[in-house]
């Protein structure tokens, strides 16, 4: 017993540590059933009984892997493999045969999704067929999204060697802080936001069941851009996973399936659980390596540290273990991995030694790295999950669903009939996995999500067309945290963020620095009460108090921000002076959350549509004798002071009520009814206003107020 190949658990001569099932997914089946599970049978049999000897035995290493297409098998050598040309590995590929009919219904319609098999040849094929059959001709370019960094390069790598090109020029990668583009650059795959400028001809979502944040935000912004832009070709691509969902999203567009070519896997469960997985999968690996036929090995680890101490692990036992078994090549593969290191997993096994890549969930579908023939599944990844409540984010590791670990299974059968041994028991599978991995988008703190969309020009995110849309709580809390940006108020923070929807950022800046210091703009000295006054009425504007707020900063900002003006026309200098300060501070963050800053141009109905968007809540109707809020039916009055006291109008919003011999409304502008469904949808309701405005509205003041208007 030299050899420390102990069994995590043991599980006893008669019992065993495996139960074997086979994976229900597999499409083909090789040879007579019966016979296939007597060779099976008899080949776990051994198996158990080498692990319980810790017998080792040395294979000799006449590497014969096998080769299937669809209704062959031909056993190549290795060599012979590696020895294929480029155009013989494409050709190879399952989505190679429907070329023709793949570029028609691409043609045909204006979003595909297309459904294959990891390694089928979607990521790196589609792009060529676009290519070659002129898509990009005038100069026009095709944009490949990929949730992944590591994919993005190593498959923009690949793509250029096929297309016998220097990566960087004609295909390329932008990923985070990466750009390996130029002028040149007609495919570009990309991690990074989605550049959809006019010149995108074909937008492939690839990877499009990850369902990332990304690719869920993606999915609505093209659904989206695809109605402006007919020209455009939008393209989702998924593994076989629920690809009805992609098809319902987008107007059920038609699904193009790649048919797999996929082998049978036999899957293992181990009888009970493994309380140490790290240490199970080095195990199982050695058990593999020392007891299994030739093929290649991957692990599937939950992070770089684990992998990392798995690699050591491995090293280490097989130094101990020296000539009495082949070579070992223990190959790392994780996001940060150095691009160099990254690249050796696709390397060629060398005859006579075995490959073992530990990974992270990254290849379960992104990367395909050929040869696997065994997997090794501990059943956990790392996920990302929010609490909304408290904001804290966190990554943990939990059990991976039962889609990815039958994806991860299916790694094992790309080649050659393969073999998934899985760390948990069968009964673990069937009742503590989920059955699917719940979307990044519905776990995540949405501020990033929220700031993104914005940039976007994206503004009403409570409407905004998501696959799967984010609890309610989440979304808010995250326009919250976004509005806790900007050091004012929540209403008159959405206000601002509302002005950049209806295009009047420059003149509600201004209303917001102004309404901030409202209360001490226009000087009224005792001894002057009637020039004052007038002077007052001069800057009366129609649409409501905070339309004459504005006109005063305006006609300051023409006067130089003049001290004399302000003298002139019975203005409180100083506190201009602070409103230019708030209005330089508040511009600044629009900056920095990247809203642009542009004009109505005069035309005040988007200024009061703005101020709608922040205020809904203070809202009032012209009833007997006065207003009454909406909300609360409290009786509120327009305040002496205001532009708007004679005139009455019947809908109206109040910047702020104050109580000195009535509830008064101070700095109210008038509205229109309907806009309060168009910018609170979710608060107000159609009939609440119809019917508060024909119903309780007595007529008489009605009248009084279209002769008025
Ligand atoms: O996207 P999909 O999973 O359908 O397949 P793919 O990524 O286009 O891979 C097709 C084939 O390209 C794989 O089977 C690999 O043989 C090869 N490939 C490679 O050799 N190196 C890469 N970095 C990516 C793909
Ligand atoms: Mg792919």
């Amino acid at each position: 017993m030299e050899l420390e190949l102990e069994m995590p658990m043991e599980g006893g001569g008669e019992q065993g540590r495996w139960e074997e099932e086979r994976l229900k997914t597999a499409s083909l089946s090789f040879g007579a059933k019966k016979e296939r599970e007597k060779g099976l049978k008899a080949e776990r049999e051994k198996y158990q009984l080498i692990l319980e000897e810790d017998e080792i035995i040395n294979f000799v290493s006449s590497a014969v892997i096998m080769k299937g297409t669809q209704d062959e098998t031909v056993a190549l050598s290795q060599a012979e493999v590696q020895k294929q040309s480029i155009q013989e590995v494409r050709r190879s590929l399952p989505v190679f045969p429907y070329r023709e009919d793949l570029l028609l219904a691409i043609q045909q319609h204006q979003i595909l999704v297309i459904e294959g098999e990891t390694g089928s040849g979607k990521t790196t094929q589609i792009p060529q067929f676009l290519m070659e059959s002129g898509y990009n001709d005038g100069g026009m370019k095709i944009g490949c999204t990929q949730p992944r960094r590591v994919a993005a390069m190593s498959v923009a790598a690949r793509v250029a060697q096929e297309v016998g090109v220097k990566l960087g020029n004609e295909v390329g990668y932008s990923i985070r802080f990466e750009d390996c583009t130029s002028e040149r650059t007609v495919l570009k795959y990309m991690t990074d936001g989605i550049g959809l400028c006019l010149k995108v001809v074909v937008v492939i979502i690839d990877e499009a069941h990850e369902r990332t944040l990304h690719t869920d935000i993606l999915f609505g912004l093209i659904k989206d851009i695809a109605r402006f832009r007919p020209d455009l070709k939008v393209l989702v691509a998924s593994a076989t996973l629920d690809t009805e969902r992609f098809s319902c999203f987008f107007d059920d567009a038609p699904v193009f399936r790649i048919p797999g070519r996929r082998f049978p896997v036999d899957i293992f469960y181990t009888k009970a659980p493994e309380a140490d997985y790290l240490e199970a999968c080095v195990v199982s690996v050695l058990q593999i390596h020392v007891t299994q036929p030739p093929g290649d090995c991957l692990v599937f680890l939950t992070g770089q540290e684990e992998i990392e101490t798995c690699c050591e692990l491995l090293q280490e036992r097989c130094r101990r273990l020296g000539s009495k078994i082949s070579e070992l090549l223990v190959l790392p593969i994780y996001a940060n991995l150095p691009s160099d290191m990254q690249a050796k997993i696709f390397s060629p096994t060398p005859p006579g030694s075995r490959k073992v890549v530990v990974a992270t969930n990254i290849a379960e579908t992104s990367l395909t790295i050929d040869g696997i023939i065994y997997v090794i599944d501990p059943g956990f990844c790392k996920q990302k999950s929010y609490n909304a409540r408290t904001g804290m984010e966190s990554l943990i590791v939990t059990p991976c669903s039962r889609a990815s670990a039958n994806q991860r299974a299916g790694r094992a059968g790309r080649v050659a009939a393969g073999k998934c041994f899985r760390l948990y028991t069968a009964w673990a599978f069937k009742h503590e996995m989920e059955e699917s991995t719940v979307p990044e988008i519905q776990r995540t703190n949405l501020g990033n999500v929220v700031l993104l969309l914005k940039s976007l020009g994206i503004n009403d995110l409570i409407h905004f067309d998501f696959m799967d849309p984010p609890p309610h709580e989440t979304l808010v809390l995250a326009l919250e945290q976004l509005m806790a940006e900007l050091p004012v108020d929540p209403m008159l923070s959405k206000m601002i963020l509302a002005s950049e929807q209806y295009k009047c950022s420059e003149e509600v800046l201004t209303i917001a620095a102004m309404l901030s210091v409202n209360n001490s703009i226009f000087y009224r000295p005792k001894d002057k009460v009637v020039h004052a006054d007038n002077a007052r009425q001069n800057f009366v504007v129609p649409g409501g108090d905070h339309m004459v707020l504005l006109n005063v900063y305006t006609q300051w900002l023409e006067s130089g921000y003049s001290t004399q003006w302000c003298y002139e026309n019975f203005i409180q200098f100083r506190s201009m002076k602070r409103a230019r300060d708030v209005r330089e501070q508040l511009e600044g963050l629009m900056d920095r959350i990247e809203v642009e800053v542009c004009s109505s141009g005069g035309d005040i109905v988007p200024i009061r549509k703005a101020v709608t968007a922040g205020y809904f809540y203070h809202t009032a109707r012209l009833s007997k004798g006065g207003y009454k809020t909406v909300k609360h039916q409290q009786t509120v009055y327009v305040h002496p002071n205001s532009s708007l006291f004679e005139e009455q109008p019947r809908w109206l919003i109040y910047h702020e009520l104050v109580f000195t011999t009535k509830e008064f409304m101070r700095q109210v502008i008038e509205i229109d009814s309907s806009w309060l469904l168009e910018v609170a949808p979710h608060y107000y309701k159609n009939k609440e206003l119809e019917d508060s405005s024909s119903k309780k509205m007595p007529r008489k003041q009605g009248k009084a107020k279209e002769e008025l208007g």
